[in-house]
């Protein structure tokens, strides 16, 4: 057995230099010794995946242990400032050690040369110098002196009785006691029995794994999970888990990477996903910056790609820049000091750990003390346009200057906010602050407390400078000030309740939503008045404005029930009159179908016109599929769907409703996506009825997208189901290549879209079109079938191109034989219609794209 010890151990001594030999000769000496003495601890072999009660791991060997798929590793290591070591697990093959589990994050080992790594008493044990348990898996119920701890290569560190299988759940895991990280398999949890939570705590800063100070965790009541701030102050949640998603993040589950799910049984609530591709390297972390994150290593570019994160927004952590910090969305970094501080741990500062906030440049002079009598006052500086900073007080003040002096004569006061009615002073440290965009109607100014010696008051006295109560000039200024200290406040409540905010807006108690009762006048759809639209939009604030339409805005509305509808307003000046707006009405009015939007009731009032529609969470397609972030959440199977389900609606509008109707403005913005991220095709502004048998009509005035309109339709006006069939094969190959038919500019690849899908094609390469971010399996032969169907759809005579009928048969795979496509229209040619699109009509920008119109001289 002896040389058998020492061998190993020699040999790996050998590798170092001499040099190295030599200076640590003593320290050989002593592990010999060691070694011959006890004759406990085997070297491992090179390769090992357990650590076995007669072996260790070396802190002074750097020794690791593998899994047994090589997928993993767990040893030592240490971060920026060299003299603190942890013991850690992280991916083998990812360049970037990328750390998923820390053993003692809390307790850093400092002599690395002494530490060890061992099976003690039956638990594993990091121990130093002096044998001292540093850290301990501590299971009591364990004294095995047959412990085996096997790193497996899901990533987790079970340790069992040697004699169990290795497949056993063992008497403790490391799945138990995450750090910052969620492996796939693994669970935040909460027990039901003993009420305790297994949860995701951030590092402390990008170099130091102790506890930072966000936490992910459960909220086993309302079936979510939450992220808090120092344990105690949520400021982000998931919405409730409904059996298939989360309600505030659908897409957590609608993805091609990550299947998350929740379970709630007798013994325990918990959180889990996988991966749809095992081979993929992603996980689920509680980062410094206060975000959960799921980030993906990519082999290709070698680095970490942050797929999806929550909350979208940095400065939505709360206190996320700490005291006195501010916090800029539009900077990077995002956090600075507020004027007249500075940041309070300059190296955590540095490190992304803001939590130590910021502290005075100039130390206010003693308080109390005179501050009359020496002539010696504070002053304050003006912060326009910041959000409303949490744990105000209110008081009661005539003016400005009262206000001022309220805060300057109460020694804890160091910032005040007046609104022309309420005087909000704030006592020590101001926290939560964020910096508005200009733009923002929320914003309000705060005036600082600051020694008057400060150099803010000297430099640029004529700017910003002392602040004198005249601010508040008119009583217009007054009321604005009001209004947006309670949106403000209305903001902050919202995005600390999240989800809440529903209930919260209806409890608002708003006017009465008057439903006429036999509303049915010849539209069949209820009537809404004008006063009820007005309050469920909060008088159309910008707030709920969801986005700009082809014919006017789009805003979030809410019935008094709670529910969530989206109203759309359309513009007095817009191109549609009454008689299109009749025209939607009645239209949509009559059809119901699962890839429609469904109407909800309107409202005709003066010159206003607005229509109520079921509201779609998810927006529309085209902010997912030419999203370089959102995309990802589309992953094949659901992209198929998507094409699948466009399709049947068309379908049902060209000849399975009791109209024939034809679309004439199909386009990916034009496409909704619900909670479980179905189509819904919208907008039927332009839609026209056709008689039965009739499948062709002419126009003089072409109104549609560029990008989506058939070459006959651009040219001549004529539109068709084909014309429409043309738009369904651009938004197909849209959807798989994840491109713009109109923004592509492939170069030398080709003029557009179409054209590159077709080379494509035609050298055989169609699978090169699908969109890069399609991480997970996809079928080819689904891919290239869809591929086919696109370019059939949009070729060159509408006689070639299949109805939508055909199509359908064809996706759904119950035609075999697919016809051969032949070269579309547009393909060759940049600016084939660019002649005739000259245009008087202004179109209403959408996005990138233009709705366009073009009169007809025929
Ligand atoms: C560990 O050592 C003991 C005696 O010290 C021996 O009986 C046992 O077989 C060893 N186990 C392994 C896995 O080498
Ligand atoms: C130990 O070795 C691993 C793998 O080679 C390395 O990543 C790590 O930084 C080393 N740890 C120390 C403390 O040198
Ligand atoms: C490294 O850490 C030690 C102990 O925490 C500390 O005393 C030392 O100042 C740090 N050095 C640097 C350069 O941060
Ligand atoms: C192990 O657990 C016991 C009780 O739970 C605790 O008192 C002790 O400090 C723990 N030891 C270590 C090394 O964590
Ligand atoms: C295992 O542990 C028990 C009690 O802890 C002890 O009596 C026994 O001798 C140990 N066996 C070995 C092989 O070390
Ligand atoms: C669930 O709600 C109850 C009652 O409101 C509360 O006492 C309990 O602490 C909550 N549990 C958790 C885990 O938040
Ligand atoms: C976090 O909470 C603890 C008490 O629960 C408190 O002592 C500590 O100061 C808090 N941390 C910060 C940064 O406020
Ligand atoms: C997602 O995970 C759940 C639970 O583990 C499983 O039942 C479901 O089949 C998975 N879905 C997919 C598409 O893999
Ligand atoms: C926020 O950051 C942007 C980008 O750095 C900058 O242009 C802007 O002035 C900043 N806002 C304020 C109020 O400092
Ligand atoms: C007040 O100021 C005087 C000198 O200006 C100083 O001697 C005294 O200690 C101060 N009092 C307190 C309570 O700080
Ligand atoms: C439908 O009813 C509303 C309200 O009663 C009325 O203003 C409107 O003119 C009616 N529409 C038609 C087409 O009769």
């Amino acid at each position: 057995m002896l040389p058998n010890v020492i061998f190993p151990l020699i040999l790996s001594l050998s590798t170092h230099s001499a040099a190295v030999i030599m200076k640590q000769t003593c320290r050989c000496l002593f592990f010999l010794l060691f070694f011959l003495c006890f004759s406990i601890h085997l070297n491992l072999s090179e390769g090992a995946d357990s650590i076995t009660a007669n072996q260790s791991l070396s802190g002074y060997l750097n020794q690791t242990i593998v899994s047994a798929g090589k997928t993993f590793e767990l040893g030592f290591f240490t971060r920026g400032n060299f003299s603190r070591y942890y013991v850690g697990i992280w991916y083998k093959n990812v360049i970037q050690q990328a750390i998923v589990w820390v053993a003692n994050r809390e307790k850093p080992i400092s002599d690395i040369n002494s530490a060890e790594l061992k099976i003690l008493d039956g638990n594993l044990v990091l121990v130093d110098k002096s044998q001292d348990p540093i850290w301990s898996t501590n299971v009591s119920s364990t004294t095995s002196n047959s412990s085996v701890a096997t790193l497996n290569d899901d990533g987790n560190l079970v340790l069992r009785d040697g004699s169990e299988p290795r497949t056993s759940e063992g008497f403790w895991q490391s799945f138990d006691h995450p750090a910052d990280t969620l492996l796939p398999g693994a669970k935040i949890a909460y027990d039901k029995r003993t009420k305790a939570k297994q949860l995701l705590i951030s590092w402390k800063n990008s170099e130091d794994p102790a506890p930072g100070l966000f936490s992910l965790e459960l909220d086993p009541n309302e079936s979510q999970y939450i992220i808090k701030w120092n344990r105690t102050q949520p400021y982000w949640t998931s919405g409730a888990w409904n059996g298939h998603i989360f309600s505030s993040v659908p897409e957590m589950t609608l993805n091609s990477i990550f299947n998350s799910s929740y379970v709630d049984n007798i013994n325990e609530a918990y959180l889990t996903y996988s991966l749809y591709n095992p081979e993929s390297i992603s996980k689920l972390v509680m980062d410094v910056s206060g975000q959960i994150k799921l980030i993906s290593w990519w082999e290709s570019t070698k680095d970490w790609i942050s797929a999806w994160s929550q909350p979208r927004q940095q400065c939505e952590v709360y206190d996320y820049c700490g005291a006195f910090g501010t916090c800029n969305q539009s900077s990077l970094p995002s956090c600075s000091c507020l004027q007249g501080f500075k940041p309070k741990f300059e190296n955590d500062w540095n490190l992304g750990d803001y939590s130590g906030g910021c502290v005075r440049e100039i130390d206010l002079p003693q308080c109390g003390n005179g501050s009359t009598s020496t002539g010696r006052k504070d002053k304050f500086l003006q912060n326009p346009q910041v959000s409303l900073p949490v744990n105000y007080q209110t008081v009661i003040a005539g003016s400005a200057g009262e206000c001022e002096s309220v805060c300057l004569n109460n020694c804890s006061c160091t910032a005040y906010s007046y609104d022309g009615n309420a005087c909000l002073v704030w006592n020590g440290e101001i926290m939560d602050l964020q910096q508005l965009p200009e733009n923002d109607g929320s914003g309000i100014t705060i005036y600082v407390r600051l020694a008057a010696s400060a150099p803010q008051f000297s430099s640029n006295k004529k700017n910003k400078g002392v602040v004198i109560g005249a601010i508040v000039g008119s009583a217009a200024v007054v009321t604005v000030l009001l209004a947006i200290v309670k949106v403000t406040i209305r903001r902050r409540q919202r995005h600390i309740l999240g989800t809440a905010n529903a209930v919260e807006r209806s409890s608002v108690a708003y006017l009465e939503l008057e439903m006429r009762g036999d509303n049915k006048n010849d539209t069949g759809v209820p009537f809404y008045s004008w006063k009820s639209i007005l309050a469920s939009t909060e008088n159309f604030s910008d707030v709920h404005k969801l986005g700009q339409g082809g014919f006017g805005p789009v805003y979030k509305g809410l019935l008094p029930g709670g529910k969530e509808i989206a109203v759309k307003r359309l513009s007095s000046f817009s191109v549609q009159g009454s008689n299109e707006f009749q025209n939607e009405v009645v239209l949509i009015a009559k059809l119901q179908h699962r890839n429609l939007v469904k109407l909800l009731g309107y409202c005709i009032e003066g010159n206003e016109k607005i229509l109520l529609y079921e509201y779609m969470p998810n927006k529309s397609l085209d902010v997912f599929i030419f999203d370089k972030t959102l995309c990802i959440l589309l992953n094949w199977r659901k992209r198929f769907e998507i094409i699948l389900g466009i399709a049947r609606g068309i379908l049902y509008l060209h000849q399975d409703s009791r109209l024939r109707i034809i679309h004439r403005d199909l386009k990916t913005s034009n496409i909704l996506l619900d909670a479980e991220m179905n189509p819904r095709i919208s907008d039927f502004g332009l839609a026209r009825i056709v008689e039965d048998k009739v499948t062709e009509a002419s126009t003089n005035k072409v109104v549609g997208t560029y990008g989506y309109m058939s070459p006959e339709y651009a040219s001549y006006g004529q539109f068709s189901i084909k014309s429409d069939v043309f738009s369904f094969g651009i938004i197909v190959l849209e959807i798989i290549s994840g491109k713009r038919n109109t923004g592509f500019y492939g170069s030398t690849e080709a003029l557009n879209l179409l054209g590159y899908a077709w080379r494509l094609w035609s050298e055989n390469r169609a699978l090169d079109l699908l969109d890069p971010m399609i991480l997970a399996f996809f079928k080819k032969s689904e891919v290239v079938k869809c591929i086919n169907v696109g370019l059939l759809c949009v070729e060159e005579d509408p006689i070639d191109r299949p109805t939508m009928s055909n199509v359908v048969l064809m996706l759904s795979g119950e035609m075999t034989f697919l016809p051969v496509p032949k070269q579309p229209a547009f393909a060759m040619r940049k600016h084939a219609f660019s002649a005739s699109s000259s245009s008087s009509n202004k179109p209403d920008p959408i996005s990138n794209e233009l709705t366009m119109f073009v009169p007809q001289g025929r």
